[in-house]
């Protein structure tokens, strides 16, 4: 069974470590302009089919975007059919256990198709690939993988490939140690709505997280290369641009010849011609004054911030490392709101930290309530291997801690359908991104808030931004009707 694992690997096999991706190196981090996908790689893939499976977050999916890019430019063509697929490739998430249980139990589900086909070539890439645990189980249990490449490998997929293809042995590289930043790698964007990478990594180490070892220290791309970027998007007609970072306030602090924050860089993007800009993940510690007077401008800075709290007590920060108390953090919402009076803000939280009473807990209740986040993600705390938290004592029983998430949600949910009645009536401009789900007649749209909006239109108004009266509001989601606009006012993609 474990073949694969026994053999002498090629010289692609690296194994990851946890341990060394938390040495973080002295070294400067270099920038390489020069890539590009060798001649003889770009016919490899002509009349072949590739498809990925995205599980996580936006950088995940932004990844995506690189590699189907590079595929295509290597001649592949997308589907979205496992048994057209010639490459499949499962770009994984490993911030709680349930992400990993998704991608062992598809990996479950290929095993018959490679068996069937053994010339489809398997790989698992992303966040779970840095892990020494998983890498060691899917070459024991999985064998059937072609390919396990890491989140700093990215950029070498086309010679990971054509070395899977043509070798027996499971090909792994995965660099525990962030690699450089690499520009210039091919995207393939669709739709009207883009994301650009500001930054890659994250140096704040909360204990309860996998991040830091799993995407490797803060490294922020060099102000010119991302207005370039955003500029390339603006022209190209995208109505809409997500800045993205695991840590965005940390953004410059790397720079050592340029006094350049994330509060310059909003600044500076806020002058390019895109109709929206929004911005992921903060870091309450990291988010100062001068980002709060920028964004205050408002104009194509949207007036959502998602500023993860956490937990409400600040015992429980101190030991998630989270470097603030409750009380900075609610100073730092009531300066926001004071600044920004109509900014709606989101969060990510917590709950059965290690340790968390119920008095803890409820402090965490309070907080939401005095905050009023019109939305949040919720979580039950899970132990990921090779993290401080994990070595703490987990003593949240189980039950107790899902009768917290369900409090949890109940008091958002609630709070989320205050904040929408309050939108009755008021005309607001909405970002129109497509058909609702279930009925094609309704079209699907956000507001400058994020907020999600139906109302009935044709779908000629798909990519454009409307006015839309709020006729009808629920818990997730309000109703409006388009209000008609004079020829020719809204801009079209
Ligand atoms: N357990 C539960 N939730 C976690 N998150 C990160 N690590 C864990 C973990 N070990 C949550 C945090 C973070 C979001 C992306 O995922 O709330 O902000
Ligand atoms: Fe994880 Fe904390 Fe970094 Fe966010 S700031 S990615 S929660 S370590």
């Amino acid at each position: 069974m474990n073949g694969k694992a026994e053999k002498d690997y090629s010289q692609y096999f690296q194994p990851p470590s946890l341990a060394d991706a938390k040495k973080r190196g002295k070294e400067e981090i270099q920038v390489h302009y020069e890539f590009e996908i060798p001649p003889e790689m770009r016919g490899l893939g002509e009349g072949k089919f590739y498809m990925i499976r995205t599980y996580g977050c936006q950088m995940n999916e932004h990844d995506t975007e690189t590699m189907k890019g590079m595929l295509e430019m290597m001649g592949y063509r997308a589907t979205e059919d496992k048994q057209q697929a010639d490459v499949i490739l499962l770009n994984t998430c490993a911030i709680r256990e349930n992400a990993e249980d998704k991608v062992f139990g598809e990996l479950g589900h290929l095993k018959a198709l490679k068996a069937e086909r053994p010339s489809l070539v398997l790989g698992v890439c992303g966040c779970m690939s840095q892990e020494e645990s998983v890498v060691q189980r899917i070459s024991q249990k999985h064998p059937f993988v072609d390919l396990i490449f890491g989140t700093h490998n990215i950029h070498r997929l086309p010679q990971l490939l054509q070395e899977a293809f043509f070798s027996k042995e499971m090909v792994v590289e995965v660099w525990s140690k962030e690699g450089d930043i690499i520009e210039n790698l091919p995207k393939k964007r669709e739709g009207m709505r883009a994301w650009v990478n500001i930054m890659y990594g994250c140096d704040k180490f909360c204990t309860y997280c996998i991040v830091p070892y799993t995407r490797g220290k803060e490294r922020s791309r060099r102000p010119q290369d991302v207005l370039a970027e955003v500029r390339d998007l603006a022209r190209r007609g995208f109505q809409e641009i997500t800045l993205l970072g695991q840590n965005v306030n940390a953004y410059g602090k790397d720079f050592e010849d340029l006094d350049y924050t994330f509060g310059d860089l909003m600044d500076d993007i806020s002058k390019i011609d895109v109709p929206r800009i929004r911005f992921t993940t903060s870091h309450p510690r990291d988010f100062d004054d001068r980002l709060i007077e920028v964004l205050s401008r408002k104009g194509n800075l949207m007036e959502h911030i998602h500023l993860p709290v956490q937990s409400g007590s600040t015992e429980v920060l101190k030991r998630m490392s989270r470097k603030y108390t409750r009380e900075r953090y609610l100073e730092l919402v009531g300066k926001i709101k004071r600044a920004i009076p109509d900014a709606i803000l989101t969060t990510d939280i917590i709950v059965g930290f290690p340790g968390e009473t119920e008095e803890q807990f409820e402090e965490t209740l309070s907080l939401v309530r005095e905050v009023q986040f019109d939305s949040a993600f919720t979580f039950i705390y899970s132990p990921r291997e090779g993290t401080p938290a994990a070595s703490m004592e987990d003593n949240v029983p189980a039950e107790v801690k899902r009768d917290r998430l369900r409090r949890l949600n109940d008091v958002m949910a609630e709070l989320s359908r205050q904040s929408n009645e309050r939108m009755q009536g008021q005309v607001v401009d909405v970002l129109v991104e497509g058909e609702s789900k279930n009925n094609p007649d309704v079209l699907s749209a956000r507001t400058r808030t994020n907020k999600l909006v139906h109302f009935r239109g044709s779908r000629e108004l798909i990519g454009r931004i409307v006015d839309v009266k709020i006729t009808e509001t629920q818990t997730w989601l309000v109703k409006g009707e388009l209000v008609e606009q004079p020829e020719g006012a809204k801009q079209a993609i």
